[in-house]
């Protein structure tokens, strides 16, 4: 299973590509189409084809390439934005709305897991939030108090099960965790024998109509009187791109020499926290980590994050090895919670998903039953809560849609030889740097094997300067996110064209 980075994940490991055994009809007009095959566009492309709905999945790469393929899959009733946090900005109501959405999203995965008997290492655990200064303690307490509000199951505990020092603590009862690729691929089959269909290497590239939408994509045309945005940050240019900051995360699994696994979910109060967990997968115990995030291309060693998660690590626990390394990205949105249901500027029919922050997994649940209610009934509970529509238009909005309405093209019919550019000769192999040359700027990386790349460094999305991220290998946009490969190619949106290649030859 590929993903979009150089790095592999756990859950990659021993998973072969999604086979999908339907074939899609060009004749037809789905009622439902989702682009993207992550963890939330095959949940809710379940939900609507078991609702009566037809149903076509269309992604970009192969199930799981995104994030579902990087997450650290944390099943929990409280988010990131904490229970305080939403209690002063939405309210007691809002507050106790999140208590449910998120009991009921992690009940649907129990459902699921029980209906298909899926073999994916799901495990109940409790979740532990512990304070290590006076400062997290007060405000630890008000986390408490507003988590019991909210309606969620939460109680003063004096032990947490990693063996940091610590404070005081809370414990929330019937969290869990999953291996979410197995996880994903059992709903894929589970979709596909409901008479849904998946198309994979599949680039919703443009989207026209009205009560029926065209969509051209890089497979063919189809047609939908539904679309629905699972794509992590929906493409093109919106809104949203402005209320949602791209993150970079680090996570590993590592084995243990003294088997001192930690029995349960457990998360410190710093910012960026860490955050702890045991999988067992083919057998091998692992525990999971992460932490070390910042803002997608504000760091220009992406590397050093890796290294310092594991000195952080050897601190507490006697490592045996470091089995996997990854990192992935998500969406912070910018008052807390995320955006699901009709997207800003487009038709009635078109909706997103999207601001999941660092709770992915825990939100992809949320979004399926929400945007299935949507869809089927009209309204969801949910639905004011998330409303997209919350968002108010903002300043420079209009500029930035007329900028982003330029293709980048740059270096059309241009070649330079590799003479040319001095830099060339002192990149190291395995080092990309961007470098000027007459008055353009070119982003150059050399493969381990002295093989060089060289693309425009102009996101095509909304033209800012992409950056090297070492650790993954590729080209990330500070700006919205958007990813490419060493090559060029687009690995994530919103950007929906890859980099433009830089033709420089070689001399002999
Ligand atoms: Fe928007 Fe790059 S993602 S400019």
């Amino acid at each position: 299973m590929k993903r979009d980075g150089a790095c592999t994940s756990l859950w990659q490991n021993n998973q072969p590509d999604y086979q999908p055994t339907n074939s899609y009809d060009a004749n037809k007009t789905y009622d439902v189409v989702i682009a993207g095959g992550g963890i939330t566009g095959i949940t809710t492309a379940l939900l609507l084809q078991k609702a009566g709905k037809s149903c076509l999945v269309a992604e970009a790469h192969n199930l799981c390439f995104g994030t579902t393929g990087g997450t650290t899959a944390h099943l929990n009733t409280f988010l990131d934005a904490n229970y305080d946090k939403i209690r002063s900005d939405f309210g007691e109501h809002g507050t106790q709305l999140v208590g449910r959405a998120t009991r009921q999203a992690l009940d649907l995965f129990k459902q699921h897991i029980r209906e298909y008997n899926i073999d994916c290492g799901y495990e109940e655990k409790d979740g532990f939030l512990y304070s290590t200064n006076e400062k997290q303690t007060e405000h630890l307490q008000k986390i408490f108090e507003a988590s019991q509000q909210a309606g969620v199951a939460v109680a003063y505990t004096d032990q947490i099960p990693v063996p940091i020092e610590f404070e005081s603590a809370i414990v929330y009862s019937g969290q869990a965790q999953i291996h979410p690729s197995r996880y994903v691929y059992a709903l894929a089959k589970a979709f596909e024998a409901a008479g849904g269909v998946i198309m994979q290497e599949c680039l919703v590239e443009n989207v026209d109509g009205k009560e029926v939408l065209d969509i051209d994509t890089n497979r063919g045309q189809l047609k939908t009187r539904n679309l629905i945005y699972a794509t992590h940050i929906p493409p093109g240019v919106n809104l949203l791109h402005f209320r949602c900051a791209p993150y970079r995360s680090y996570a590993m699994a590592v084995t243990l020499k003294d088997g001192n696994y930690p029995n349960g979910l457990a998360y410190d109060m710093y910012d960026p926290y860490h955050y702890y967990r045991t999988q067992e997968v083919d057998g091998v115990r692992y525990l999971i980590a992460g932490g070390e995030d910042h803002k997608t291309a504000h760091e220009s060693n992406t590397e050093a994050c890796f290294m310092r998660l594991e000195s952080y690590l050897r601190k507490y626990y006697n490592i045996d090895k470091i089995a996997f390394r990854w990192s992935s990205q998500y969406f912070e949105p910018s008052d807390g919670l995320a955006y699901i249901g009709h997207l800003p500027g487009n038709p009635e029919n078109v909706f997103v998903a999207t601001g999941f922050g660092g709770n992915g997994i825990t939100y992809s649940h949320i979004a399926a039953i929400t945007l299935t209610d949507l869809i089927v009934d009209g309204t969801s509970p949910y639905g004011h809560l998330f409303a997209p529509g919350r968002v108010k238009p903002v300043a420079g909005f209009t500029n930035f849609v007329k900028e982003a309405a330029d293709v980048v093209v740059q270096f059309f019919g241009k070649r330079f030889g590799q003479s040319d550019i001095q830099e060339i000769a002192d990149l190291a192999p395995g080092e990309a740097r961007v470098v000027k040359y007459d008055g353009d700027s070119i982003a150059l990386y050399k493969d381990e094997k002295g093989k060089l790349y060289a693309v425009n460094p102009v996101c095509p999305h909304a033209k800012c300067m992409v950056g090297w991220n070492s650790a993954e290998k590729s080209w990330d946009c500070p700006c919205h996110g958007s990813r490419f490969s060493a090559e060029g190619e687009l690995l994530t949106g919103p950007a929906r064209r890859g980099l433009e290649q830089v033709d420089i030859i070689k001399e002999e």
